[in-house]
């Protein structure tokens, strides 16, 4: 048992983890990154998650000017000025832990708005602002955002900004890409270049760390999450490229293991984000998938198309299909998941429900049949067989919410002719740079594709309302991410009902 261990059994011992979730340690390793103090003990800002009914994560991260652990308390009021405090009690922010902290304040109400802030060493965290998830009978209007793919150095996050100013939202819904593992290039190096990253690849947990901090520095990103609760999963970025189950996309750095660079990315993603424990990495291993229920209006399933996918046939990029796409056995989501997936909506009775995941849904295949063998048309059997397995638990219409492309699309998830599902894809953050109003090659696609109904190739995100067995898109595009101040405005509003597949204009 390290030092640490004992004072947090010593904590627990002493009752001063009431309400709070202490943090073991997994691995002990030591892990501290020399992160820049001009902000602050609580400069990476403040965090909230997963929101339940009767709870909700809160997170934060310390810089402290040291290794050694910092005792830290917490507080949760039902108002700003934290005149009602509702819970409090102390964490231990960990240097095995990078000096983060996740606590789970129980026995909340449900579907009401909590302030929260964190003190350590005579300093004061920002105020960070949560809503419980409602009750599980409570007919309500759920409101969210879908968003993914923030690469630093493509442009600034100023879409975070607009979100962070959305009085109105439930949650965020963070689909993946959350970081870039991508090592600094030089400007004139590379074709966007809006801001640098520091460092090389990442591919310690160091780097990792360190990549996170950089990211959580960034003042629109904070405000976002200081605004609301985020459900956060990842993509392939947050480790590396195109990766898929143990399998790398490229060969690895001389040195590296594949598998100890899996467990250092999963352990540096769960360190960062507001997570609850039951996404507590397992070395190489992790569990992110999970089902969040927002009373009658709607489930979210959400789901990792990455940790036990099959390898992209045919040596991955976009072509025409070979042989190995029509593996019969294909498996995108693994077995395992897709069994609690079909016991998931099951097992719920929400009028809408929703699969959060990663890749592109829809079928859209080119004019000689190309796809991408990196989205679902890589793998149609296993498509086939998870939306049919979804009819006929009786979901006429499940809402499959997509991110990866940094483009917006909506359109139909087609099986064998038949439209199974709706498809609302969110544009990236800042991935790709300012963009445009269209792709040429995304309107051919359209003409050539009836269920593929709407793209846009602008930055931003999509807005969602569950209302009424509706669920509503906003897609919000912004002109410009390489300068400040880009304003926000909504270029396509489309609805889908929950009794069938189908996209209006609403
Ligand atoms: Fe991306």
């Amino acid at each position: 048992m390290t030092t640490t261990d004992r004072h947090i059994l010593d904590l627990h011992r002493r009752g001063l983890l009431t309400g709070a979730l202490a943090l073991t340690a997994l691995v002990t390793q030591p892990g501290c990154v020399a992160l820049a103090q001009d902000q602050g003990l609580f400069g990476l800002g403040v965090a909230s998650g997963d929101p339940w009914p009767d709870s909700v994560v809160l997170w934060t991260r310390l810089t402290p000017a040291t290794p050694d652990p910092v005792p830290l308390r917490w507080e949760l009021a039902t108002d700003d000025g934290f005149g009602q405090v509702v819970a409090r009690g102390e964490a231990l922010a960990s240097p095995d832990h990078a000096h983060a902290v996740h606590v789970i304040p129980q026995g909340l109400q449900p579907g009401r708005r909590y302030w929260y802030r964190f003190h350590a060493q005579g300093q004061t965290s920002p105020v960070g602002r949560t809503r419980t998830a409602p009750a599980p009978g409570a007919d309500v209007p759920v409101r969210f955002v879908n968003a993914s793919c923030q690469r630093y150095e493509h442009g600034l996050f100023t879409a975070w900004r607009h979100v962070a100013a959305d009085d109105t939202l439930d949650f965020v819904f963070f689909n993946g890409d959350y970081i870039y593992e991508y090592a600094h290039r030089a400007a004139g190096s590379t074709p966007i270049l809006v801001r640098a990253v520091d460092g090389p690849e990442c591919v310690t947990l160091d780097q990792y760390r360190a990549r996170y901090a950089q990211y959580r520095r960034d003042p629109d990103l904070q405000a976002a999450h200081a605004a609301h609760p985020f459900i956060v999963v990842f993509d392939d970025h947050e480790v590396q490229n195109n990766w898929v189950s143990d399998i790398p996309s490229v060969p690895q750095p001389a040195g590296v293991e594949f598998a100890l660079r899996k467990a250092a990315a999963f352990r540096a993603w769960y360190e960062n984000m507001p997570v609850r424990p039951g996404a507590l990495p397992r070395g190489a291993e992790i569990t992110a998938y999970r089902r969040l229920v927002f009373g009658r209006q709607m489930a979210l399933h959400v789901l990792d198309t990455r940790g036990y996918r099959d390898d992209q046939p045919c040596g991955d990029g976009r072509k025409p299909a070979c042989e190995a796409v029509h593996n019969p056995a294909a498996q995108v989501l693994g077995p395992a998941q897709e069994a609690w997936l079909f016991d998931s909506v099951a097992g719920n009775s929400a009028a809408m429900q929703v699969l959060g995941q990663q890749i592109f849904m829809a079928p859209r295949p080119g004019p000689h049949g190309e796809v991408s063998m990196d989205s679902w048309d890589g793998y149609p059997a296993a498509r086939a067989r998870v939306m049919r397995g979804l009819r006929q638990r009786g979901v006429a219409n499940p809402i499959v919410l997509t991110g990866d492309v940094h483009r917006a699309w909506a359109g139909l998830v087609m099986v064998d002719e038949q439209a199974l599902g709706t498809e609302f894809v969110a544009t990236s953050i800042s991935s790709d740079g300012d963009g445009r109003d269209a792709d040429q090659g995304a309107l051919a696609l359209i003409g050539a594709h009836p269920h593929l109904r709407f793209h846009s190739a602008r930055r931003g995100y999509t807005r969602h309302e569950a209302k009424d067995g509706q669920m509503l898109a906003e897609f919000v595009a912004l002109p410009f991410v390489s300068h400040p101040g880009a304003e926000a405005r909504i270029v396509a509003r489309l609805m889908t009902e929950a009794r069938a597949p189908g996209i209006i204009t609403a």
